[in-house]
């Protein structure tokens, strides 16, 4: 999977999600106002963009990345961001938030794993915002083939939806030094996730699940729980 993670990072300026990445951060942004966190961690924090807003407000961040790439480019801009996973993160935290697709990258087993690990990581009283997509955000808004040109990088991007899950195919080719282009090809799998599965998480209370369209129709829900004792 990392593998295709870093080709992820590699391209993700040519996908064209700054204003939904924007979006989605003010959104949340916004959610987690009434609960006045403190401390905050941010999985699958990606470029930092949520944790630069949230130290604008004065909460202190963490953050972790499957992708080194990420990570680097995070600690460049002095961010506290690491390339670890939930369980080695010191610390509890007021609010933990999961930003953009990042708990359809876990299969089932994972999910629950890490949903166990976010109580763990929990402040009493703390809590945890996470965007899933909908269905239909995967069947009629993330499938399809598209293209970007930019001359010395060309990207091919191919999602189909089956069985749950959503597989997307980057293609992507890079001119060397030789005018030539090197392919890289890499597939990421995404699962979708019921809202029922975060009904029943023992150490969690499901508060909200609010229905929102970041690009069309109801693609995604956005999820807030609250650590119970
Ligand atoms: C679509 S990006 C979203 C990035 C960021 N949250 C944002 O709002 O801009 C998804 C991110 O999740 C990361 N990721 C995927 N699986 C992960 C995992 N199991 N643990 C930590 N990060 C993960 C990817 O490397 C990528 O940076």
């Amino acid at each position: 999977m990392s593998k295709a993670l870093e080709l992820y990072a590699k391209v993700e300026h040519l996908l064209g999600i700054e204003e939904a990445t924007d979006k989605l951060h003010h959104l949340f942004l916004g959610e987690l106002e009434e609960f006045a966190p403190k401390t905050l961690l941010d999985v699958g924090c990606g470029r930092g963009g949520f944790m630069k807003l949230m130290q604008q407000e004065g909460v202190s961040c963490v953050g972790i990345d499957a992708s080194e790439v990420m990570v680097k480019e995070c600690q460049d801009d002095n961010l506290e961001v690491y390339h670890k996973n939930i369980d080695e993160v010191e610390g509890c935290f007021d609010a933990i938030v999961c930003i953009f697709d990042v708990l359809n990258f876990f299969d089932q087993d994972s999910l629950s794993r890490f949903l166990a690990s976010v109580v763990s990581k929990l402040n009493d009283g703390g809590v945890f915002l996470a965007d899933i997509n909908s269905l239909s955000g995967f069947r009629d808004v993330a499938v399809g083939c598209m293209s970007v040109d930019e001359g010395d990088e060309f990207l091919v991007v191919d999602a189909i939806y089956e069985d749950e899950k959503l597989i997307t195919t980057f293609s992507f080719f890079e001119k060397n030094d030789k005018n030539c282009y090197i392919k890289t090809k890499e597939d990421i799998t995404q699962y979708f996730h019921k809202t029922r599965s975060f009904e029943r998480v023992e150490g969690l209370k499901l508060l909200q699940k609010l229905p929102f369209s970041l690009y069309d129709t109801k693609d995604k829900i956005l999820l807030i729980l609250k650590k119970s004792v």
